[in-house]
């Protein structure tokens, strides 16, 4: 439950939230995501019942412009089918029935800030409190699949179909993409780049299932910090 007195303040971060923002979430999620992409109310409802520790909200004068969500897994670096899993296998398809309370990896679920609060730290900050979090678990790792929204916009102004190339090229121009860096250095892609602001490290690409993901060519990555 969000404290009222919290709410007042200025840009306050809120951790647990509750069952009575729902309403708010869902607002916060139709003004992040295409249609397509909305986790409808009972997802978040389930991840506030199953972890409430990692239901996280970011408000700006009063109102509820971010929100993150999270669980716990059991993450083994040596255990490579770990590398292969989708968001679906490893959310329980956003409903997190896959969490394990005494997972040794916090696993980011979700990060959204909605459209017109974007760009002023929100979205790192949710982060923040994520990795605050996990610390305060004892987790030994914080880890998440980042999508890469531009790599399609990226084939299609060098004027190359996706559906044209084999797999194996796919996968070379999906690595490609991920490693290219703009001129000063940091990553092309604006959601690696901003996790990594964020102190992820990427540690892999995953399997072209990673999510039914068009934006994407259904790639992630997988990024890890610990902690
Ligand atoms: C990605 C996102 C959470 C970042 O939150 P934010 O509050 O805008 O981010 P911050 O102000 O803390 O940091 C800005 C950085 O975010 C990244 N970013 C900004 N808009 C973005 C977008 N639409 N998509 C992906 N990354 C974006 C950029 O790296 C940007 O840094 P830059 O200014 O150097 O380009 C937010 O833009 C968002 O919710 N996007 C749509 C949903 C999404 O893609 N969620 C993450 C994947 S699950």
């Amino acid at each position: 439950m969000v404290h009222p007195e919290d709410k007042k303040m200025v840009n306050s971060l809120i951790n647990h939230l509750a069952d009575s923002d729902l309403e708010e979430i869902v607002r916060v999620e139709k003004n992040t995501w295409p249609a397509d992409w909305q986790a409808p109310i009972e997802k978040f409802k389930a991840r506030i019942a199953k972890f409430p520790q990692g239901a996280i909200g970011v408000f700006e004068n009063g109102n509820l412009v971010g929100v993150s969500t999270s669980m716990r897994i059991n993450f083994d670096p040596n255990t490579t089918s770990d590398y292969h899993k989708t968001w679906d296998q490893i959310t329980g398809d956003g409903f997190i029935a896959t969490h394990e309370p005494d997972g040794n990896t916090l696993y980011v679920v979700s990060v959204g800030v909605q459209k017109e609060s974007q760009g002023n730290g929100y979205g790192q900050r949710l982060v923040a409190k994520q990795f605050e979090l996990a610390k305060n678990l004892g987790c030994e790792c914080l880890m998440l699949g980042a999508r890469l929204p531009k790599f399609r916009e990226s084939l299609s102004r060098q004027d190359i179909n996706p559906d044209s190339l084999s797999a194996t090229e796919l996968i070379q121009k999906a690595q490609g993409y991920l490693d290219s860096k703009r001129n000063d250095g940091l990553r092309q892609e604006p959601e690696i780049r901003f996790y990594e602001k964020c102190g992820l490290k990427v540690l892999k690409l995953t399997d072209p299932n990673f999510g039914p993901d068009p934006e994407s060519c259904n790639f992630g990555v997988i990024m890890l910090a610990e902690i």
